[in-house]
């Protein structure tokens, strides 16, 4: 515990940071699909509502949190509202440590979805190749499974080994302007397709007919997800800075990157899709399907420089998802630093393998090992990682959500809560008591609504 805290080195450094943990395969991959299912227009609009009215209050209380108190989630807690806090904190250390384990397992698709594409782009792309067979023979690989995602922990372990500003914050600072040049690349190229017109009008224009109710839920559990809220990681970020700079503004400026960027995916995807006759009919009812088996031939069939834009989507897809993973590392490693005074060295390496060790169950639950791929722990949810996914999303995040919003609405104090939000660089839109109301009232009434949803309607969010 003498150690000095590592902190990051501008407010600038945290707040790529904590986007970089925001936007991930949430944004690129969850996103652009559920934004489908849901027959866009309106349930974007509603999504945006969640944003605003749920999220953003909820990403001021754990920075605020983390802030007040420079501890990691479980010392955090115990000292900003209770020793028996703490447990809160607990449990996001263990929601950290299984989304990050089956999250390594898509994220190395990426990684052999850069080389594939990079290789099609390289020799020309082959006539008579088969998309959904490439992805059915990825991921029934197992040793090619957990080379992929065993390559990728290691550029989460090796990110985060060297601490909050010599890793965490460096990475970050590079990732983060690449990723948006890429984007920026690509939604341009999208925006001049045929289909691009028809994309819009999709996710733009609401039609209050198709939004059904677990649509709202979804909008709202996703909110939970895409901005890395409910199992502390924003108060592990936020427990690095200094104060200096307003926590609302970095946290509205973290969520509106956040919402930008998924919008952009979306845009980029549908363009695409909306493009080729017969396609939106095929887009295949995977959350998969529509990054890994559709996209990848169309870059070679209708993108406009696709051979360049292909591999070069496949990284951003994989730099996005490092920033989110260093992020759930973060939270654990934090952890044995912060409450069992272990060095960050040891830290890492011993939370990085035993986290490997259920990745590897996740790799291997695609169809390589029948019971990890067959066990229905819950109703339609087949195997192990479609069960961590499931557990992760609908219970882990907005349990650890709902605890945060009325510790921090109910149990904290206003002046615990006011002079960490108000200050003289606080933006002038900023009503601490229209935030305050938010975060007591209107925040644990709808994650309520989740759970219940969850509990009594068998809703799912995973
Ligand atoms: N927000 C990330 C994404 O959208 C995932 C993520 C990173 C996360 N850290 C988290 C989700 C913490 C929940 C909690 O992909």
């Amino acid at each position: 515990m003498s150690q000095q805290r590592d902190q990051w080195t501008s407010n600038v450094g945290f707040v790529l940071a904590a986007a970089g943990s925001a936007i991930g395969l949430g944004n690129l991959w969850k996103f652009p699909f559920i934004t489908w299912n849901n027959h866009g227009g309106a349930f974007v609009l509603v999504y945006l509502m969640c944003i605003a009215g749920v999220g953003l209050p909820i990403m001021m209380a754990e920075l605020l949190i983390g802030r007040s108190t420079q501890k990691s989630p479980v010392g955090a807690l115990k000292e900003a509202i209770g020793p028996a806090w703490g447990l809160v904190g607990a449990w996001g250390v263990l929601a950290g440590f299984s989304i990050l384990s089956y999250y390594s397992v898509v994220a190395g698709w990426s990684l052999f979805y850069f080389v594939k594409t990079l290789g099609w782009s390289l020799t020309g792309f082959p006539a008579d190749v088969q998309t959904g067979a490439i992805f059915a023979s990825v991921v029934s690989n197992g040793w090619r499974q957990i080379l992929l995602s065993g390559l990728f922990s290691m550029g989460t372990v090796a990110t985060v080994y060297f601490g909050v500003h010599g890793g965490i914050e460096k990475i970050s600072r590079i990732f983060l302007p690449v990723l948006f040049a890429i984007l920026l690349l690509l939604l341009f190229s999208a925006l001049t397709m045929d289909g691009a017109g028809e994309a819009l009008h999709f996710i733009f224009r609401p039609n209050f007919h198709e939004l059904e109710p677990r649509g709202i839920l979804e909008a709202l559990g996703h909110s939970f997800f895409t901005l890395s809220l409910g199992m502390g990681a924003m108060i592990t970020y936020g427990s690095y800075i200094k104060r200096d700079k307003s926590l609302v503004s970095s946290a509205t400026i973290i969520v509106v990157l956040d919402t930008v960027i998924a919008l952009f995916a979306t845009i980029i995807m549908f363009s695409v899709i909306f493009t080729v006759p017969g396609m939106p009919e095929q887009v295949s009812s995977s959350t998969v399907g529509m990054l890994f088996i559709s996209l990848p031939q169309l870059f070679y069939q209708v993108v406009p420089f696709g051979r360049i834009l292909g591999p070069l989507f496949y990284v951003l897809v994989a730099m996005a998802a490092l920033t989110s993973t260093i992020s759930l590392l973060e939270v654990v490693v934090s952890y044995f630093i912060d409450e069992r005074a272990m060095p960050r060295p040891k830290a890492t390496l011993v939370s990085g393998a035993a986290i490997f060790v259920f990745t590897i169950l996740a790799a291997l639950s695609f169809g390589e090992v029948s019971w990890l791929s067959s066990f229905e722990l819950v109703h339609g949810k087949q195997g192990f990682f479609a069960t961590l996914d499931h557990f992760a999303s609908n219970y882990q995040l907005p349990i650890g959500g709902l605890f945060i919003t009325i510790g921090c609405g109910w149990f904290m104090t206003r002046k615990q809560t006011e002079d960490e939000l108000v200050d003289d660089q606080t933006p002038g839109w900023f009503s601490y008591g229209v935030w305050r109301f938010f975060i007591r009232f209107v925040a644990p009434a709808a994650v309520a609504a989740i759970l219940i949803a969850v509990l009594f309607f068998g809703a799912d969010f995973s």
